[in-house]
């Protein structure tokens, strides 16, 4: 019994040695760390129950009958995260860059598989040179197989997706499906074709770093969600992150208890909003001072800045915010902005996570550009996004919201559960300035005239009062009681029910 046991023990400290200790080491001299180190760091101390450590790759070509090591590329296996359980593979770049076998691929589908069955999230720790060179179609298909299991998992498990190192071709697309992806800056990077080909191609010249570093993908291409400075940011703020998540579809949003009292009045924010209705203030301080204990973790906070989108949490329990942010492009929705927030609307509603709006937004961009490249059908997707989500939906006018962008942005008529306005809310199809210059076209070149029509307009509908005396609003507050407002507001909805037509999916704009 005793030989066999230190056979056992033997075994395992070869596979945990990956592909030894200099490229253990080569890992480390790129500033990151390897595959088990990060897992150690992710989940809770000694909860990592690790799968499959002996699993080798079948194949034979090109020598590879005689190199083998077990585990082949990929640590697999589940934890808890803050004492809730998680699966997560974590790919091994010293074992053959970390490239996806057969094997490597079967790996990742059975803790894939067992996550759906048990409702918990799949955290997938990326590293990998892509598919095993030598394995062929083998590697193509066991691609396909992890593929096949994002798109059924979409929806049921949150599946988040750390890239820490390479990450291309056709490898793109298993992080692109799941719900979030988070990137290491200088150490990592995506893109379906790489410098090379796109030198070939295109004749542009471009670092690997420029064209899919976690720069790139958080600022310019909106890919990824956030980017961190190093793994250990990164794994620390994924386990900060999971904290706000349901393990499942059928879970409600996870409560922590809290010391911020639900009724906390907040006096700053009855100056929050600037006298000149043209001048910007930051939506982020009103995010910040009515959410529990100003903890609030901003999805993409460096792309589309026009919309803030993340979670926060309200009397312990996670709630999504979106709102407009008027210090960017005055806040108003445009291609980008409007595909950020339909993704994070669509996954709030996918796992039950009430939504709270706070509105104030012009209308949207105008532009060539932007018709050019489709804002009827992005826009579109915000819409739809609102109109078919049948968790809480809590809204907050704060300042503007004319023409559509009002109706879009969780409005009563998209099945708004509760929707306030701040007193200082302009409620219309349009600011008084737009407005005068259409319906009094004609006196135009009479200053006072239309300084005069301009006022009455601003008096007339400048205001939240039209809206609400239709019951459009439920309630003008007062700012230093948003807080308490939003708090009973979203405890009086905690059990709401509500369901949409049955159908097979929609058939929201793409
Ligand atoms: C097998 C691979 C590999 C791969 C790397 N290695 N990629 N082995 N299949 N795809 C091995 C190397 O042989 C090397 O082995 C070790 O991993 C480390 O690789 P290096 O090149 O030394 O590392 P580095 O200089 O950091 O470069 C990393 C890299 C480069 C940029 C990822 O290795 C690379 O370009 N690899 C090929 C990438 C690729 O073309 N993959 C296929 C893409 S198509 P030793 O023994 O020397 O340590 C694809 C399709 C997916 O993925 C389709 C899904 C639908």
């Amino acid at each position: 019994m005793q030989d066999i046991n230190q056979r056992l023990e033997d075994m395992r400290d070869r596979a945990r040695l990956g592909g030894g200790a200099k490229r253990i080491e080569a890992q480390h001299k790129k500033g990151k760390l390897t595959a088990r180190e990060r897992i150690d760091l992710l989940v809770d101390p000694g909860s990592f129950e690790e799968w499959d450590m002996f699993v080798e790759h079948r194949s034979v070509d090109f020598g590879m009958g005689e190199q083998k090591v077990p585990g082949d590329g990929v640590v697999t296996g589940w934890g808890t995260v803050n004492g809730r359980l998680v699966f997560v593979y974590s790919q091994d770049f010293t074992v053959f860059g970390g490239s996806l076998s057969e094997a490597h691929a079967e790996k990742i589908c059975k803790v894939m598989d067992q996550a759906m069955k048990v409702g918990a999230p799949v955290i997938g720790l990326n590293d990998s040179g892509g598919a095993r060179i030598q394995e062929g179609v083998a590697s193509l298909g066991g691609y396909a197989e992890v593929f096949q299991r994002n798109v059924l998992a979409s929806g049921v498990v949150p599946q988040i997706s750390a890239i820490m190192g390479p990450c291309a071709g056709g490898a793109v697309y298993s992080p692109a499906m799941t719900d979030f992806i988070f990137m290491v800056k200088d150490s990592s990077y995506m893109f379906v074709t790489g410098p090379d080909v796109v030198k070939t191609v295109t004749h542009e010249t471009v670092t690997a770093e420029d064209l899919g570093g976690a720069v790139t993908h958080t600022t310019k291409s909106g890919v990824a969600d956030e980017a961190f400075e190093n793994d250990v940011e990164m794994l620390l703020q994924l386990r900060r992150f999971i904290d706000f998540l349901p393990a499942n579809n059928k879970e409600k949003p996870p409560v922590r208890p809290t010391a911020d009292e639900a009724d906390r009045p907040e006096l700053s924010l009855d100056t929050l909003i600037p006298d000149n209705p043209n001048k910007p203030y930051d939506m982020k301080e009103l995010i910040y001072k009515v959410v529990d204990e100003g903890d609030f973790f901003e999805i993409q906070p460096n792309y589309a800045g026009n919309i803030i989108v993340g979670f926060a949490r309200m009397q312990g329990a996670t709630v999504g915010i979106v709102a407009n942010q008027p210090m960017v492009l005055a806040g108003c929705l445009d291609i980008a902005s409007s595909r950020k927030a339909a993704r994070f609307v669509r996954f709030c509603d996918c796992f039950n996570i009430p939504i709270v709006t706070l509105v104030d937004v012009p209308g949207f961009l105008p532009g060539t550009s932007q018709e050019f490249n489709g804002i009827i059908k992005h826009g579109a997707k915000l819409l739809f996004a609102y109109a078919e989500a049948t968790v809480p939906k809590v809204t907050l006018i704060t300042r503007k919201a004319y023409g559509g962008a009002y109706d879009v942005m969780s409005s009563k008529h998209l099945r708004g559960d509760v929707n306030y306005a701040w007193p200082t809310s302009e409620i219309a199809v349009m600011g008084p300035k737009g407005a005068v210059e259409i319906i009094f076209r004609g006196d135009i070149g009479d200053a006072e005239k239309i300084e005069a029509r301009t006022e009455e307009y601003r008096t007339k509908f400048a205001n939240p009062f039209v809206a609400a005396s239709r019951g459009y609003i439920d309630d003008i507050i007062k700012p230093h009681n948003t807080r308490r407002r939003l708090c009973r507001a979203l405890a009086m909805l905690r059990d709401k029910e509500l369901a949409n037509p049955w159908k097979k999916h929609d058939n929201i704009p793409l």
